[in-house]
């Protein structure tokens, strides 16, 4: 074993699967090998756990994540597979292709993964070691590539080590990965949308499904792409109520989303309150960001009103989401 900052790495193993399972159990994040890249993995059900991620990466904007699950079986624990998508599960799981399917009733990963959406995107990586820490651990994990938010995609553990060394919890050096490109990602909606051209070519996908997928004009995944049609894209969440942004006072009837310890003036007669976080922690925040918008909008006030939230590290994210959803649904 050597550390470097804090970061430890461990070759791949029995010894380095159960540490991996501590680590994730106790909302800490783990880089680890896929057959496409290295995915830096956290307990998807820990929305703290999952805003750490965008901490480590340096992410501006919360991108809903890809959710890594052992088997079909566990994946229908969280989101739903129609004939289409369950065809396509079962031609090519394990491996390089992501379904994106609505979210179960009851599914425990947090608002914070899925950017609050009502779809979730759903992996089984087929890398034995991936496989082994998914089965062993039981709860899905959250893993987008592991490197600093911009940079290319991790092949190698080294690659990891030089991006995130110092800002996670443990490196898995299963050596490197052969695919290099991340996996394929396909909209599971009536029309099957290819929306990441990745691992898997399209053509096999088309070949399972008997018919071709909806292409989109640029990268679908990215913010700046324009719908093809209402609903086929992951389209941002936004709630029903008007939002206020940077709010110093509160109007009587206004709903309160707010940040830190001193309340603005006005704040009693808000309709309800949700505090972000008291202690002005940022990553707590975040993770309770998406969950407090839904329990506001949900209390039928017409202005959700929330408070100044610092521009910096998470903030920054955070805001952007903040920004999205002041302007509504896009
Ligand atoms: O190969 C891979 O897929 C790697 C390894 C680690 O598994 N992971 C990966 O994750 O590439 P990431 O976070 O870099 O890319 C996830 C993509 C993003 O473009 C995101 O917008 C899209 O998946 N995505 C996630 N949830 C979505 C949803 N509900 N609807 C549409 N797109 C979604
Ligand atoms: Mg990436």
């Amino acid at each position: 074993m050597n550390t470097a900052l804090g970061t430890t790495i461990l070759p791949a193993g029995e010894a380095a699967t159960r540490e991996v399972a501590r680590v994730l159990g106790s909302g800490g994040l783990v880089a680890f090998p896929t057959e496409t890249v290295y995915g830096l993995g956290a307990d998807a059900t820990n929305a703290t756990a999952v805003a750490g991620i965008y901490q480590a990466k340096g992410r501006p904007s919360f991108n809903p994540l890809i959710s890594h699950v052992s088997d079909l079986d566990q994946a229908r624990q969280i989101g739903v597979f129609d004939a289409q998508a369950a065809a396509l599960a079962t031609a090519f799981w394990p491996g390089p292709l992501t379904l994106v399917v609505p979210k179960t009733k009851d599914c425990p990963v947090a608002e914070l993964a899925t950017a609050g959406l009502e779809t979730i995107a759903i992996r089984v990586p087929a890398h034995p070691i991936a496989r082994e820490i998914l089965k062993t651990f039981g709860r899905p994990v959250v893993a987008p590539s592991a490197n600093i938010s911009g940079h290319v995609s991790p092949t190698s553990a080294a690659h990891v080590e030089s991006d995130l060394s110092g800002r996670i919890d443990l490196i898995v050096d299963g050596g490197p990965v052969n695919v290099g490109v991340e996996s394929t990602i396909v909209g599971c909606f009536d029309e099957p949308v290819l929306l990441r051209p990745g691992g898997l070519p399209r053509e096999e996908i088309e070949r399972v499904l008997g018919r071709p997928l909806v292409q989109l004009p640029h990268d679908a995944a990215s913010d700046s792409v324009q719908p093809l049609a209402p609903g086929m894209l992951a389209s941002h969440y936004a709630p029903r109520a008007r939002v206020r942004l940077n709010a110093t006072t509160i109007e009587p009837g206004e709903a309160l989303l707010a940040f830190g310890s001193s309340p603005p003036p006005g704040a009693s007669n808000a309709a309800a309150v949700m505090n972000l976080s008291a202690r002005s922690n940022l990553a707590e925040a975040a993770a309770n960001l998406f969950g407090y918008l839904r329990v506001l909008d949900a209390r039928q006030a017409h202005t959700i009103a929330v408070m100044p939230i610092p521009n910096e590290g998470l903030g920054e994210a955070i805001n952007d989401r903040l920004r999205r959803a002041a302007i509504g649904r896009d």
